[in-house]
């Protein structure tokens, strides 16, 4: 339980599969310790290639249609462009990232589609990382204390803001967790759901969250988690213009098992440093 977990996330890079592959390389030449688990989601197009190449680390993808065959029986609607469930279990796909902020934000994925998926993928035994997180209203960081190596005299957050991110993450989990029953827990729950806090204010924008605040909310979704399912063991990670610098701050905490990473799990050096520094 507290060995981390890191999911690397490539988006749509890079743009070629032997360059995927020469990424993967970097995290396989760490992954052979057994301090951290490892997962790479790279774009479904290379998800094959990269899934050959890979020993110990595991396979991830970065989203996945709600039906397991691509067609939904009760429409009967095929739905093309999809991804279906069936196709990433045969590729040995083991994690899927599910309402990543981008899909919600920018492709207006919804929290009732989210929610769909959810139970999809859990329905076929495969992980779920599900992302939420709150948009910038309540928690722009007034001066990034961390940032600035100031983090004593810098006001970070107000008490307000916390509560309002809360409270929105409370909603959220909700509507992305619904119809999820205390009945099904140990079939669908058993270790098989990881949620990723990610400020959508962090995410490619270099802005991380005060791994304090960061914490906080994490400890919240733990406790609401409990509530709810009565699970105590849920692993929770931290997502958000996370690099081989400001990881150090969040390693400290025991409350955050691992990390949701995008742009610097492309690039070798910062690749290298985190894995290093996780090691
Ligand atoms: P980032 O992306 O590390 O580039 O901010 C995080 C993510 O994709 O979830």
């Amino acid at each position: 339980m507290n060995k981390k977990l890191l999911i690397f996330n490539w988006k749509s890079a890079p743009a070629t599969v032997g360059a995927a592959i020469k990424l993967a390389r970097t995290t396989e030449n760490y992954s052979k310790s057994s301090r951290v688990d490892i997962v790479i989601a790279p774009p479904f197009l290379f998800t094959e290639e990269v899934g050959k190449f890979i020993k110990k680390a595991k396979l991830g993808s970065q989203d996945v249609f709600w039906s397991a065959s691509g067609r939904t029986p009760a429409d009967k609607i095929s739905y093309t462009g999809e991804i279906s469930l069936r196709q990433e279990k045969n590729l040995k796909v083991k994690h899927v990232i599910i309402g990543h902020s981008e899909r919600r934000r920018l492709l207006k994925e919804t929290d009732a589609m989210i929610n769909k998926k959810v139970l999809a993928t859990l329905k076929a035994g495969l992980k779920v990382i599900l992302c939420v997180g709150e948009p910038a209203r309540a928690s722009a960081p007034l001066k990034n204390a961390e940032q600035t190596q100031n983090y004593a005299d810098t006001k970070i957050r107000t008490t307000t803001n916390l509560k309002w991110a809360k409270n929105y993450m409370k909603k959220q989990l909700e509507k992305d967790l619904k119809n999820i029953s205390l009945n099904s827990k140990s079939y669908i729950l058993n270790s098989r759901l990881i949620i990723a806090y990610e400020p959508i204010w962090a995410i490619g924008t270099g802005n991380y969250c005060n791994s304090k605040d960061a914490v906080e909310i994490i400890k919240f979704i733990k406790k609401i988690l409990d509530l709810r399912f009565k699970i105590q063991d849920l692993r929770i990670l931290y997502g958000g213009s996370i690099n081989g610098q400001n990881i150090k701050n969040f390693l400290q905490y025991d409350e955050i098992n691992g990390f949701l990473i995008g742009g610097a799990s492309l690039k070798p050096k910062e690749l290298s440093t985190i894995l290093r520094l996780t090691n």
